[in-house]
């Protein structure tokens, strides 16, 4: 089918290859219907599992989505464990079916300190998904931008205490290389949902010149469309990396 092949081509072509987005809002949707937080929470899974069949179907290649962020401890303990038990919830039942959709599951986060069977049902997910090739769902789980910088910053403060590396030969490069997101490319698109207007400590490094695209609607009623919409946005507007001319995306790490 020759004019569809083209059209699928040209569609490609504009996609992001990187979509990351920031849930938000779940509790004001519960709120709203004077249902108790945790009832948002629970339909964000569902909007959760959508977005992700959404994307694959698309062909987007990398849909980061910020869980849980290491900020999100200080809410009610109440509130904390049963979006514990969601995760672990949506490990198990979803596993199977991420991995028969050829879905590669990598979690990005701080694992230390998270309870153990939490913690093992994140391993499970990684390597039983690790060789699938389709779109790669990263989950920014116990996830802090400031911190994940401070901890690649620190690691390469101890290569040059040890004498392995000089102080000068420290780039951007080698840095990003030191990130939980080594080896995945930067996003170019991050969807906010529930209208703020913040990056609240997410991918702050790797964000750098991605498009940003806030939504009104909150968490729980984002859908396939509202995905659609956030690329439309993305494709109308001019990338320029901080040049004029055509776009050249800055050098992405590939090591560790
Ligand atoms: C923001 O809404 C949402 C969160 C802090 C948690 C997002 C988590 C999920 C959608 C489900 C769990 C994840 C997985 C991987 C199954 P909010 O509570 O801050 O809403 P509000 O700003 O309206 O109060």
């Amino acid at each position: 089918m020759f004019g569809r092949d083209l059209i699928e081509d040209a569609n490609v072509a504009t996609l992001p290859a990187h979509v990351a987005i920031i849930m938000d809002g779940n509790g004001r949707w519960a709120s709203k219907r004077l249902m108790p937080r945790f009832e948002g929470h629970r339909r964000g899974v569902e909007a959760l599992r959508r977005t992700v069949r959404a994307a694959s179907d698309i062909g987007i290649r990398y849909l980061t989505l910020y869980s849980f962020s290491s900020e999100n401890w200080s809410r009610p303990r109440l509130e904390v464990d049963y979006l514990m038990g969601l995760v672990k919830r949506f490990v198990r039942n979803d596993l199977a079916e991420l991995h028969a959709s050829n879905v590669r599951v990598r979690i990005i986060g701080e694992r230390d300190g998270l309870e153990g069977e939490l913690a093992d049902l994140l391993v499970d997910a990684e390597n039983l998904t690790a060789a699938n090739t389709g779109l790669t769902l990263i989950v920014a789980f116990n996830y802090g931008g400031r911190q994940e910088i401070a901890t690649a910053a620190r690691r390469l403060a101890e290569m040059v205490a040890a004498g392995t590396l000089k102080p000068e030969e420290i780039t951007p490069e080698l840095l990003a290389g030191k990130l939980h997101t080594v080896d995945i490319p930067d996003p170019d698109l991050v969807i906010r949902t529930s209208g703020e207007q913040r990056i609240s400590n997410f991918l702050l490094w790797q964000s750098a010149y991605a498009e940003f695209v806030f939504l009104p609607l909150l968490w729980p009623d984002f859908d396939r469309s509202a995905l659609e919409a956030a690329l439309a946005e993305f494709k109308a507007r001019d990338r320029r990396f901080g040049g004029v001319s055509e776009p050249t995306p800055p050098r992405q790490a590939t090591s560790g």
